[in-house]
């Protein structure tokens, strides 16, 4: 048996149904305590390599209270070419890079910081190589006081991971089993298509929630249903999470992975891919809408189903290998065993697949239960050289593809029911929804408050 069926195996048990307390999305006292007992203790996804080409490229995360500076220091991948500080001068305690306004985050190139205070100059070793009138403060003023704070940094899937907290465990281990069940998907290799970010009055919790599952597909995405079944599960796998959908009886080579149309799978594979790609552009690609659009003409009108995937996945691969992107080969157990998106926690979300990636990533807005960051990136593999140069942008919910719009409606329309004076609590689908039950289990660890319990 291996890794991935092994995984898969293991998580198989219908869990029980189980009650959330609505403390963790509107307490504010609740908040707060994330601010320590959370964000201070796990890795965080704060950037893309990419984004760090040159020495002295630099870019910040804000989560809550923290900011951080993340710098290259060396060309290369190994350990310590890429360096996390806390953004905040060791003088008196200014921030020592600014978010631009209206900007996600900092992000530029130089080779050193300067205070924009008293002008404390930070190289990017983080020690001070500037400061005025240094021999006022005599020998007492040494590196060990004046040098940023360094801060835990490590890489993994492309992204940039930190850890405030210095006993951190390595990230590897924290992300498995996700990090195993996805390095085959090489997400490395792939570069932003677009990424978008905004503010949501809601908990982020209620954010990444309104994506760690499919049950919610037929009532806010109701034209969907025309395409299929999107019927899923979602189970807990440690401290993450992962959800895929059913099986679709013919296809378990691609099972949990990709959907086939109810119907004639030529025809709706070529109208949901062309209805995908224009009411959300996500999840799929030029090339596979390209060669969806193809089906009805190309194959002869009573191909099964599994053949029309073969053929379209088959073609679409071929033809981009010829534009010099290669998809990586995956074992089909393996992608079946993978589902569709891991939930690593607490924050982020990521759809993975062979050529392409879908991230969410949310974070509370300062320390507003009912406010926050919410992101949105879309990936995929590209030529050599290719890809194009993308930088966060900020959107109104109302300026996203219409099928997000769809899922941001009920943001702030969960968040005020919960406050609802009697309201008993979530009690999500424990099949469809047990990434929901998943991530409030592992919250309860952290926060040392708001574990499920059993509904009835
Ligand atoms: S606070 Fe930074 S130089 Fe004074
Ligand atoms: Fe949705």
């Amino acid at each position: 048996m291996n890794e991935a069926s092994r995984i898969e195996a293991g998580a198989q048990d219908m869990p029980r149904p189980m009650v959330i307390p609505v403390e963790a999305y509107i307490s504010a006292d609740y908040a707060r305590a994330e601010c320590d007992r959370l964000w201070r203790k796990c890795w965080l996804q704060a950037g893309r390599v990419e984004d760090l080409p040159e020495i002295g490229s630099y870019l910040t995360y804000d989560i809550v209270d923290d900011s951080v500076l993340i710098v290259r220091v060396r060309p290369g991948e190994e350990p310590g070419a890429i360096k996390a500080y806390r953004n905040v001068c060791t003088h008196r305690g200014r921030r020592l890079v600014d978010t631009p306004k209206g900007m996600r985050n900092a992000r530029g190139r130089q080779m050193n910081f300067v205070c924009g205070f008293h002008a404390w100059t930070f190289e990017l070793d983080g020690s001070a190589s500037y400061i005025a009138a240094k021999e006022d403060w005599g020998p007492a003023l040494c590196d060990a006081v004046t040098r940023l704070g360094e801060v835990k940094l490590d890489t993994w899937g492309g992204f940039l991971w930190i850890n405030l907290d210095p006993e951190a465990e390595p990230l590897r281990a924290y992300l498995e089993p996700a990090a195993t069940m996805l390095d085959p998907f090489r997400l490395q290799d792939m570069r932003p298509r677009w990424r978008k970010w905004t503010v949501f009055d809601c908990n982020w919790k209620v954010a990444l929630e309104a994506f760690n599952e499919t049950y919610h597909v037929p009532g806010t995405h109701p034209e969907f249903m025309a395409f299929g079944d999107f019927t899923g599960w979602g189970r807990q796998q440690g401290k993450h999470s992962h959800i895929g959908y059913d099986a679709p009886k013919g296809l378990e080579e691609n099972k949990a992975k990709l959907r086939l149309g109810a119907g004639d799978p030529r025809i709706s594979t070529a109208e949901m891919q062309k209805y995908t790609w224009e009411g959300v552009n996500t999840n799929t690609t030029q090339t596979l809408v390209d060669v969806a659009q193809s089906l009805p003409a190309v194959l002869a009108e009573d191909t099964p189903a599994d053949e029309v995937l073969r053929y379209w996945l088959d073609t679409a691969r071929a033809l981009d290998e010829r534009r010099g992107v290669v998809w990586p080969k995956v074992d089909s157990g393996h992608v079946a065993a993978s589902g569709t998106a891991w939930q690593i926690f607490p924050n982020q979300q990521i759809g993975h697949a062979v050529n392409n990636m879908l991230c969410y990533h949310a974070r509370p807005f300062g320390h507003d239960p009912d406010k926050c960051y919410f992101e949105v990136a879309v990936y995929e593999l590209y030529p050599e050289g290719a890809a194009p140069e993308t930088e966060w942008e900020y959107a109104n919910p109302e300026q996203f593809p219409h099928v997000l719009r769809q899922d941001f409606s009920n943001m702030a329309a969960v968040q005020q029911g919960m406050k609802t004076g009697g309201y008993a609590g979530n009690i999500p689908n424990p099949k469809g929804e047990g990434a929901v039950i998943s991530l409030h289990r592992n919250l309860a660890r952290y926060m040392g408050t708001g574990e499920p319990r059993e509904l009835g």
